[in-house]
């Protein structure tokens, strides 16, 4: 897929097809993940990728809106290091957005289909995932083919006006 396709073609997907994702393709995403620009190259991040189906079943319970965890193929778990600073906090999540779009762009480049979820239930995730105490699970991207329709550019995005969004030289 051209980039610009990948870029029009991500969307959230919540239903998947009961399919694995080849091992060479889930590297890739990761590999995509890994390459993701930080601040000051701190790179405060790890990723769990998790594809038990029993593991995925009990990762959908650390959210209300996180069900569709448990039918996905692989599910990457955004890991950063537990911090008191809100400036701190604030850029590392900077960082594990631009790593959240890395990888569903490279995703959606395979045809892979993505969906967020965030965490509430923090002590159930590292329970599930057996994060030490310094870490947290930050947020979980779901993984897996659209069971609905394969991804294709989007012409008409849910989205506010380029013309309302964009401002030139000032607001
Ligand atoms: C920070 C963030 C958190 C999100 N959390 C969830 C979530 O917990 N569950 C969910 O189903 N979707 C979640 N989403 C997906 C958004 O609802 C979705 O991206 C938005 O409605 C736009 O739709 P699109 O991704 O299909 O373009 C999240 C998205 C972002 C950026």
């Amino acid at each position: 897929m051209e980039t610009w396709d990948a870029i029009t073609s991500r969307r959230n997907v919540r239903n998947y097809e009961d399919r694995a994702i080849p091992e060479d393709d889930l590297v890739r995403v990761l590999e995509a993940a890994r390459r993701t620009p930080s601040s000051s190259n701190k790179q405060r991040w790890d990723f769990i990728v998790c594809t038990d189906r029993d593991q995925l079943r009990e990762l959908a319970e650390v959210w209300t809106y996180a069900k569709h965890v448990a039918s996905s193929a692989a599910t990457i778990a955004l890991i950063a290091p537990v911090s008191n600073d809100s400036k701190e906090r604030e850029s590392i999540h900077y960082d594990l957005g631009q790593a959240t779009m890395s990888i569903m762009l490279a995703a959606a480049d395979l045809g892979i289909g993505s969906g967020h979820s965030s965490v509430t239930e923090h002590d159930l995730a590292r329970r599930i995932l057996g994060l030490p105490e310094d870490r947290a699970c930050a947020w979980l991207i779901a993984l897996g083919y659209p069971a609905d329709r394969p991804l294709k550019p989007i012409k008409s995005p849910d989205r506010r006006a380029l013309d309302d969004v964009v401002h030139r030289h000032r607001w």
